[in-house]
């Protein structure tokens, strides 16, 4: 949540903090604001709302702009004080002397604001990232060192943070500071970039320099110190940025979302590719450090996530449990954490995360690494915090996904937990392998890729429908069996998306209670895959129907009852249950998406949410 970009060389800053700064957009997009060095002076401009709203009050002070090559900048996604030009970053202290861009929650502001308060500080935000600014001064009093200041500061502040700040007697420098929220310095040649993820700096340099919790870093336009908290200066590490520029690209498609829906048959083939060859050989997971000897002693699997990831966690369930024949729990991380769970050397986590940063995740992970349980991260983001914390890694190369609601990133978790699940079946039981069914699967994973784009290739009939019930304002959307967390992903899309009210529910819960909201203005869509809960869904759609429910159907099988049953039918090629939610989703994405799109929504960036939610 909120980003950071920070420039220090010989080009124009605002230009640099600008682009980086609409690269982050996906992260948080309330207000937005940069701070530019001149001689001795810092400058700061700062907008509410998008933005644009921001590169507007930047054209009008070109001649600031031309002559300034530090600066930093920040986009915001409100915790504390409400989204106003006031409350957005930089902060100073009371001179103006000092700025400072933070990502993060000081937990402990109210007692450093009525301390800070004691020695005259005057606050003018209502946000806790102000005490940063005026604590560092504070600090920056007793030395005239910035980097002893920040130090010192830090050592002051709980909670989360990534800090970058300047100070106008210091003009060659940006001091930055880290603890559970990511910051890199990318390495240039005379001259150096600050970034709270790559996408900001991608187009500069593919150098970076990952900053660890408790480090703090004195970033020049020719040098990088960094430092722990004892003021050691540590050792540089530069590691080379996964991703290429083009990624940020949305290659003729209207949105991000559009564009990451349409990439998933090339996504399902990257996911595959190299480790299910053909539907006889065993499945390949280099990076997973799990022994023979590891996976017969592990008795029990949970599984911790957020949102989407949560969904893609409940699917992974279903199938370990059905293969590997090993009791799984899921759970969502922010509810694992507050409770007395029950985990220790023989229990396997998996950790699901797309960006790798989501800060109740985090947190469960480093509880459960307490316990001695392995840890298995299944992220696209292999250069993350959870990436960095786990002891198995399942990277889901997804590429960069921009869009705020995930799409082709819940794909390529699926078939990596398809995948995880045949690997760890595999060295359970070596016999397996030739197992029918898992053969079977097999191949249709490798054919998924074709059959997600027969979907793509003609979204004719879904814009139709999606054009028909765009109208409406409540949602059901109902499931059986292992495609229940599909009806719930579904749902969870058209609601981000659109604003609508859309729950998803288990098919044989609807009489339970949710029953009573259906007349003509609650559509229930269906996912009616032909298999083991098959008739069952179809009564529950009969039962909806006789209270005058709108219905929907997503079906693999050609039904004559549909016609009779069925407002609206959706068809997708045929495939098996097990793999089922791997296809349904497809066609809920895109429902979804047009139906945001006819309403006029802000796709890429829905009100309110972040693209990686960084603090619990
Ligand atoms: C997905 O569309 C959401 N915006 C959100 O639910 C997301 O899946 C959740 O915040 C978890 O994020 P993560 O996968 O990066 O951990």
């Amino acid at each position: 949540m909120c980003g950071i970009v920070g420039y220090i060389g010989d080009k124009k800053a605002s230009e640099i903090l600008l682009k980086g700064l609409s690269y982050l957009e996906y992260r948080g997009y309330d207000s937005s604001g940069v701070a530019l060095m001149t001689r001795n002076k810092i400058e700061i401009f700062k907008a509410p709302g998008k933005l644009n709203n921001l590169r507007e009050v930047l054209s009008n002070q070109q001649n600031i702009c031309n002559r300034s090559t530090v600066g930093i900048g920040h986009i915001r996604w409100a915790t504390h004080g409400l989204p106003t030009e006031l409350n957005a970053h930089p902060h100073t202290c009371n001179c103006g002397s000092l700025v400072v861009v933070h990502n993060g929650i000081i937990e402990n502001y109210k007692e450093l604001k009525n301390e800070l308060l004691k020695y005259g500080c005057e606050f003018k935000s209502q946000t806790d990232s102000e005490v940063a600014a005026h604590l560092i001064a504070h600090e920056f009093q007793k030395t005239k060192d910035l980097l002893a200041a920040m130090t010192s500061a830090v050592k002051k502040i709980q909670g989360a943070y990534a800090f970058c700040a300047m100070h106008k007697t210091l003009p060659d420098r940006i001091v930055v500071a880290r603890k559970n929220a990511p910051l890199i310095i990318g390495v240039g040649e005379g001259e150096n970039f600050i970034a709270s993820d790559i996408p900001a700096i991608i187009e500069y340099t593919k150098k970076a320099i990952y900053l660890n919790d408790n480090q703090i870093a004195e970033v020049k336009k020719n040098s990088v110190k960094i430092f722990d908290t004892d003021g050691n200066l540590l050792e540089n590490k530069i590691e080379m940025l996964p991703f290429e520029p083009v990624a940020l690209s949305k290659m003729g498609y209207k949105h991000y979302m559009l564009k990451e829906i349409h990439e998933q048959s090339d996504v399902a083939r990257n996911v595959l590719s190299g480790k299910l060859k053909d539907p006889k050989s065993p499945v390949v997971l280099e990076d997973v450090k799990l022994s023979t000897n590891d996976l017969k002693n592990i008795n029990r699997i949970q599984i911790i996530a957020c949102g989407t990831s949560l969904h893609a966690g409940l699917v992974g369930k279903y199938i370990l449990e059905k293969f590997a024949k090993i009791p799984t729990d899921i759970e969502a991380s922010s509810e694992y954490i507050y409770r007395d769970t029950i985990a220790d050397k023989n229990t396997l986590v998996i950790g699901i995360s797309q960006s790798g940063e989501t800060a109740d995740t985090i947190t469960a992970i480093k509880q459960v690494r307490e316990k001695g349980s392995h840890v298995l991260i299944i992220t696209n983001r292999p250069d993350s915090t959870m990436a960095r914390l786990a002891d198995s890694l399942l990277p889901v190369n997804a590429g960069i996904e921009v869009s705020v609601a995930a799409t082709k990133s819940y794909t390529a978790q699926l078939l990596s937990l398809y995948l995880l699940t045949l690997y760890m079946t595999q060295i359970i039981d070596e016999k397996s392998v030739n197992d029918k069914e898992i053969i079977s699967l097999k191949q249709e994973m490798l054919e998924l890729p074709n059959k997600i784009e027969t979907i793509t290739n003609d979204t004719t009939s879904i814009k139709a429908v999606a054009k028909k019930y765009s109208g409406f304002k409540d949602f059901i959307f109902i499931a059986r069996g292992i495609n229940y967390p599909t009806s719930l992903e579904g749902a969870l899309k058209l609601k981000e998306i659109s604003y609508i009210n859309a729950t998803g529910y288990s098919a044989g819960e609807l009489k339970h209670g949710p029953i009573a909201m259906l007349d003509e203005t609650m559509p229930v869509l269906a996912i009616l895959n032909k298999g083991a809960v098959y008739d069952k869904v179809m009564s529950n759609c009969e039962e909806a129907k006789a209270r005058q429910a709108k219905l929907i159907g997503v079906s693999n099988y050609i039904d004559r009852k549909h016609k009779d049953l069925f407002d609206d039918i959706l068809l997708i090629p045929n495939i098996s249950d097990t793999l089922s939610p791997a296809l349904n989703i497809v066609v809920l994405q895109l429902l979804a998406y047009y139906i945001a799109e006819y309403l006029g929504k802000d796709v890429d960036q829905p009100r309110n949410l972040a693209k990686s939610v960084t603090v619990e």
